[in-house]
């Protein structure tokens, strides 16, 4: 009990310190990078200066000049950005033990998909986190990244082809954070081992009287754009266990190849825009085909497909069998299963009144989607998916 009570409260803290980190470090990094896009030449702007931008916010004008790679001489004092993206990433990975290693049984095996224990899964995601950055930092490193068209296809498929193989081993719901995680940690380790590092030398260089690499500055900026693009599709990656239909449907894997595209389709219509340049409107058609296709692709339903035949109409009856038998060790006042001690998020479904009255969670969770049970712990199987969403599509009455 007491455990449990902890890890709950332990989870809230760290969520709330990593999404509060995360919004300062998404805030200042796209501020930056509309910052830079809209730079413009001046006249009579010091030596070594690339551009200068007006703006007004909180009562007064900014003038902000950039210079290219560092003015003459250090200033007193610098300002530098990197906590936001150092707390993100240390509370994320706290709050990844919490949600995933500790519950791993829960939430990131399935054994319907691979029969693994929680060491196997932990050691296996924890792995290939480390793994897949080093092949990033690797390809970066050769100047493959230098090559931006072929550099940003050949990244999309990896991360597509890594999405699949997770969805092949975990949980739904375990290979979407994985995938986060993994774009998450490139993200930060760009910060960490490039873009600081890099500036670090320019401002020891500085100190030195010696004129800075401009190779430096190139390397860190290269790595802030592959941070741009990443940015809005690790978001959905990381909000996407709220969403059943996202995460535990049979397509689940094409879904986050969308995303993963989408992302920076709609960052170019903002970087286009900051930079003074027609806005590319087109974008949000694309967009919206997007998100068609992820609505389509989601209806495909849950993973096991359903041989044999669902009877047209479904007695409640069956129903209220299958959702004791297979829900109702977690979802009752006084719930059985090892791990669980109250109903998790409140939600009882211990008698024939609860089940009709979270008809449409059930249909979301365990008839159109694999989400519940978390992992099939509890061996649902397909036909009893498909009795279900046959008792919701004929209105769902007893
Ligand atoms: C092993 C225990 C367990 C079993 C069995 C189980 N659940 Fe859950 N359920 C959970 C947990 C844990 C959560 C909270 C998940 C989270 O924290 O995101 C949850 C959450 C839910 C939610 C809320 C989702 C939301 O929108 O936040 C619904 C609805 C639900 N379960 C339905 C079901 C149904 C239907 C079944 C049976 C088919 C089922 N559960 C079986 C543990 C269980």
């Amino acid at each position: 009990m007491w455990q449990s009570v902890a890890t709950e409260w332990a989870s809230l803290i760290f969520r709330w310190l990593h999404v509060v980190a995360a919004m300062g470090w998404i805030g200042s990094s796209f501020y930056f990078i509309a910052l830079d896009l809209s730079l413009k030449p001046g006249q009579g702007l010091p030596d070594g200066v690339k551009g200068e931008a007006w703006q007004v916010h909180g009562g007064g004008f900014y003038r902000i000049v950039k210079y290219l790679v560092a003015p003459a001489a250090m200033p007193s004092e610098l300002t530098w950005f990197k906590w936001e993206a150092y707390t993100t990433w240390l509370s994320g990975f706290v709050l990844v033990i919490i949600v995933y290693y500790l519950e791993a049984d829960l939430f990131l095996v399935d054994k319907s998909v691979m029969d693994l224990t929680p060491t196997q899964a932990g050691l296996f995601s924890f792995g290939s986190l480390v793994l897949a950055w080093l092949l990033y930092e690797a390809a970066c490193r050769s100047g493959l990244a230098r090559h931006e068209v072929p550099f940003a296809i050949g990244g999309y498929l990896f991360l597509v082809g890594l999405t699949y193989a997770f969805t092949h081993v975990l949980s739904g719901r375990g290979a979407f954070n994985q995938i986060g995680a993994i774009v998450g940690t490139i993200m930060v380790a760009n910060v960490f081992a490039t873009i600081i590092p890099n500036q670090k030398k320019i401002v020891a260089a500085l100190l030195t009287g010696q004129t800075p690499d401009r190779r430096w500055g190139a390397a860190g900026k290269e790595r802030s754009v592959h941070n741009n693009y990443l940015t809005l599709p690790v978001i959905v990656l990381m909000i996407s266990n709220h969403y059943p239909l996202l995460f535990a449907t049979r397509y689940n894997w094409a879904i986050v190849a969308i995303v993963l595209a989408l992302g920076p389709v709609i960052r170019h219509f903002f970087n286009s825009r900051h930079a003074g340049k027609p806005s590319p409107w087109w974008v949000w058609g694309v967009a919206a085909l997007g998100m068609i296709a992820i609505f389509l692709l989601s209806a495909a339903g849950p993973r096991d497909v359903q041989t044999g035949a669902v009877p047209a109409k479904v007695d409640f009856a069956a129903v209220e069998e299958i959702v004791l038998t297979r829900c109702s060790m977690c979802h009752a006042a006084e719930p059985v299963w090892g791990s669980i001690t109250t109903a998790p998020k409140a939600i009882l479904l211990d008698d024939a009144r609860h089940i009709q009255r979270y008809a449409r969670l059930i249909g979301r969770n365990a008839a159109w989607s694999n989400a519940m049970p978390p992992g099939n712990v509890t061996e649902m199987t397909a036909a009893e998916r498909a009795t279900i969403a046959a008792w919701l599509a004929t209105g769902a009455t007893n």
